[in-house]
């Protein structure tokens, strides 16, 4: 690998690296994968601080080796990050009145690369963190993107690192849900991550045996959801476990909105879909119900030993892009191997879980209800 990029590495000298967008496990894995080989051949790395912020108010810092050690295991981001800065609108606060209003700081970001003699920049993120990078490619920059996000729900690539650590976490605690809804006959309901797809409930669903797994891609009845809690009671089995996205919603009505966080590209933060199924299947069943909210649980933590390795994998994959002069391309993972996509096919879209996707067959097989 060294060899490899030694021969091509003459001409990059500095890159810039930075992690945007909510935290994630593994995050720290992919710095690592990047900096080590980098130092190997000579290359600087330049590490902004607090994502895109970094870059627009020249918050940074140079990475040696000690930085990188120890890192794999650690959950979080060495460098910062935040899911509120977006150079082509930033949020600016006046600090009298307390108004808001927008500015276009790109124009900043690009003196801030070029005062720094960048040669490429490595922007690790979901969806915003790549939207922003595309137009930042438009700008005259040498960027490569690399996927993150629990969710799973980014364009291009397979999986994201972040979702199998979130998975793991899920999963452990659908297990340990079914200890009181045994023990207390009770209906225990689970709500987790997600955004707008329901890759982690699916996933965790499926693999903690929910009973009950509801999801964005396929709107509930709430009636079909008790009628499956009833028929299990009947059966002589006096419990039920649900799992439930935050982006779930029932047939005809809204998503539930937890907070707005108006400065935010994204402004929309999910949840609460798990206390309003929870009341009405306690008022239509009769039966006992509690609601688990999982929330950032499912990003913190020390990354799954495939997300450590995915994670590695993306690093080193994209320092060789940047080692070879391909820009303007995200790293991705496809039927097992790395890969890589144009960062303008990235952005803006979401990749929700498919009505044909065999985890949504082999839940109904096993009997599984997904309230439709
Ligand atoms: O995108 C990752 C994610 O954890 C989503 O699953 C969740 O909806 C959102 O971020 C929460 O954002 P915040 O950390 O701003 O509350």
């Amino acid at each position: 690998m060294a060899k490899r990029i030694t021969k091509r590495a003459r001409k990059i000298k500095r890159i810039g690296i930075l992690t945007a967008g909510g935290d994630c496990p593994g995050l720290n894995a992919v710095i690592r994968a990047v900096v080590k080989p980098a130092l190997e051949v000579g290359i600087e790395v330049i590490g902004f601080k607090d994502g895109y912020s970094g870059l627009m108010y020249n918050k940074w810092k140079r990475l040696d080796s000690h930085d990188v050690s120890g890192i794999l295991v650690e959950g979080g981001t060495i460098l910062g990050t935040s899911n509120k800065d977006n150079p082509f609108r930033q949020p600016i606060r006046d600090p009298k009145t307390g108004e808001v209003k927008y500015k276009d700081l790109s124009g900043d970001v690009v003196k801030t690369y070029k005062r720094l003699k960048l040669d490429a920049l490595i922007c690790i993120g979901g969806d915003g963190t790549q939207t922003v990078a595309s137009k930042l490619v438009k700008k005259g920059l040498n960027i490569v993107g690399v996927p993150k996000t629990i969710d799973n729900d980014l364009v291009g690539t397979d999986v994201t690192f972040g979702f199998d650590s979130a998975v793991s976490v899920a999963t452990e605690a659908v297990d340990r849900l079914h200890t009181t809804a045994q023990s207390h006959h009770r209906v225990m309901v689970l709500e987790v991550m997600g955004r707008y797809a329901g890759w982690i409930a699916l996933s965790a669903g499926l693999a903690g045996g929910g009973d009950i797994i509801l999801i964005p891609e396929i709107p509930y009845d709430i009636n079909v959801v008790c009628a499956k809690v009833k028929e299990r009671n009947r059966k002589g089995k006096r419990f039920s476990i649900v799992v439930v996205a935050e982006g779930a919603k029932p047939k005809g009505g809204d998503l539930v909105v937890r907070e707005v966080v108006k400065d935010s590209p994204d402004p929309l933060r999910l949840g609460g879909i798990g206390n309003k199924i929870g009341r009405d299947i306690e008022e239509k069943t009769g039966l006992e119900t509690r609601v688990t909210i999982l929330g950032h649980i499912q990003r913190g933590g020390t990354p799954t030993p495939f997300d450590r390795i995915l994670a590695t994998r993306f690093g080193i994959a994209a320092l060789e892009l940047v080692m070879k002069g391909q820009f303007g391309k995200m790293v991705c993972l496809r039927s097992g191997h790395m890969n890589t996509i144009e960062l303008s096919k990235v952005g803006g879209k979401v990749r929700t879980v498919p009505s044909d996707c065999e985890m949504i067959t082999a839940a109904r097989m096993i009997g599984t209800c997904l309230g439709d």
